[in-house]
């Protein structure tokens, strides 16, 4: 039988980095590749204890099934961490808790855009967030940005002529602190500037929060959602990035009535999320471990940045331009205009180094000439020799086409 899809998935595309995970357990390969933590961040011995404690006290409630909107004590712990650490003002009526903050993102474009509506979202950003609302059959507009972020000088522009046409975006979605995949954060300026806007023209905006909590250098700047006192942001967080990714918690804090509806989807999608592993977040969390171990994750993650830092220094050529992050897990280079990343990933593959190209992750009028390079999960060693070998890549890829000439 040959199937007919729905036209939804003509525009789901295979994500690169889903591709590449293949050849990343290649021998001798060294991936800059994948968004991943490091391995030496869990906190494998106090999980085990943790799992040991709940199903010995809670067995047989955590493993039924759970509430659609998450384990009441993860949600009421999660309102604790949010105050304390974000200086976020909320309760747990406020907070749904999703299947990673991958979920949050398809549920925040399936509950609030049309199918012939649109949302506004920087541009480059994030891979995955561009396959959720795909996959929600919505539009994406791309604004662009810089070291301090988001141009909101642009973006007002942007909503200035939409007002005209009459079709306003149904939301605007960013990641204020390093973000993925350019590692830049946006000004507190910017910060002010977003919100205003967001008031003037009456768009709520979708507060990605995944690195916000690993920053290593540099002052911390209040999140959106903290700065503002009506309902206008929708926070989404995950623990993928100071926990584990492999336990899939994540959540949004947001006025009740998106809750509620990202709750009766969710009801349709998975009825309840993992109840095992929300038991475990919340257990994690009351006992301060994420407390403790944030500023340790952070420390690592800082001393692997500057060796990324300093080997670009050492081996790329002058022509090129990186990012210089003061958190997250990524830094975004670019090429000059010269060099299309996504023909040299092939060559990169042959010489055992593999990045995202950064075509992956532009919404629309895709840029060629950037690459996402992950400093979190290779260890010390490997990042100077990934980048050398990235250099000489580059260096071949320059002469070939110089020959093509
Ligand atoms: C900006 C951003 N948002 C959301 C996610 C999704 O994370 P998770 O579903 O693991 O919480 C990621 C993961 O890399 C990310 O970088």
């Amino acid at each position: 039988m040959e199937f007919k899809f729905s036209h939804i998935m003509d525009n789901v595309r295979p994500s690169e980095i889903r591709e590449l995970l293949k050849y990343a357990s290649q021998p001798g390969m060294i991936s800059l590749g994948g968004g991943m933590p490091n391995p030496s961040s869990f906190a494998v011995d106090e999980i085990r204890e943790i799992s040991d404690y709940v199903l010995e006290n809670y067995g047989p409630l955590a493993l039924q099934y759970g509430n659609t909107g998450g384990y009441d004590e993860l949600r009421k712990q999660l309102a604790i961490f949010l105050g304390e650490m974000e200086g976020i003002r909320t309760q747990a009526g406020n907070i749904i808790v999703t299947t990673g903050s991958q979920q949050a993102l398809y549920s925040v474009g399936k509950i609030l855009v049309n199918q012939d509506e649109f949302v506004i979202t920087e541009s480059p950003t994030y891979i995955g967030a561009i396959s959720a609302f795909r996959a929600c059959g919505i539009r994406m507009e791309g604004i662009a940005m810089d070291e301090q972020g988001m141009r909101t000088d642009l973006l007002q522009v942007s909503l200035e002529k939409h007002r005209t046409e009459g079709k306003m975006p149904r939301f605007i979605y960013v990641i204020p602190n390093f973000q993925n995949p350019s590692g830049y954060t946006l000004s507190m300026e910017r910060r002010k500037h977003l919100i205003d806007l967001s008031a003037d023209f009456n768009v709520p905006i979708v507060e990605d929060n995944p690195y916000g909590h690993v920053r290593f250098s540099g002052n911390h700047l209040p999140n959106l959602k903290s700065m503002t006192n009506d309902n206008r942001v929708i926070y989404l967080g995950t623990f993928s990035k100071i926990m584990s990714p492999g336990l899939r918690i994540g959540f949004v804090s947001a006025d009740e009535s998106v809750v509620g509806k990202i709750n009766l989807l969710k009801q349709g999608l998975e009825l309840s999320g993992s109840t095992l592993t929300e038991f475990i977040a919340a257990e994690y969390l009351k006992r301060g471990i994420m407390k403790r171990k944030i500023p340790e994750v952070a420390r690592m993650y800082g001393r692997k940045r500057d060796i990324m830092l300093k080997a670009l220094e050492d081996s790329f050529p002058e022509w090129a331009s990186w990012s210089k992050p003061e958190g997250g897990m990524f830094v975004w280079a670019t090429l000059g205009g010269r060099i299309n990343t996504s023909k040299m990933i092939a060559r990169a593959i042959e010489n055992k180094v593999t990045y995202i190209s950064g075509a992956s992750f532009y919404p629309e009028e895709i840029k060629y000439d950037g690459m996402r390079l992950n400093f979190t999960f290779p260890s010390d060693d490997d990042i100077p020799v990934a980048i050398k070998r990235l250099a000489s890549v580059i260096d071949m890829e320059v002469k070939a086409i110089e020959v093509s000439r």
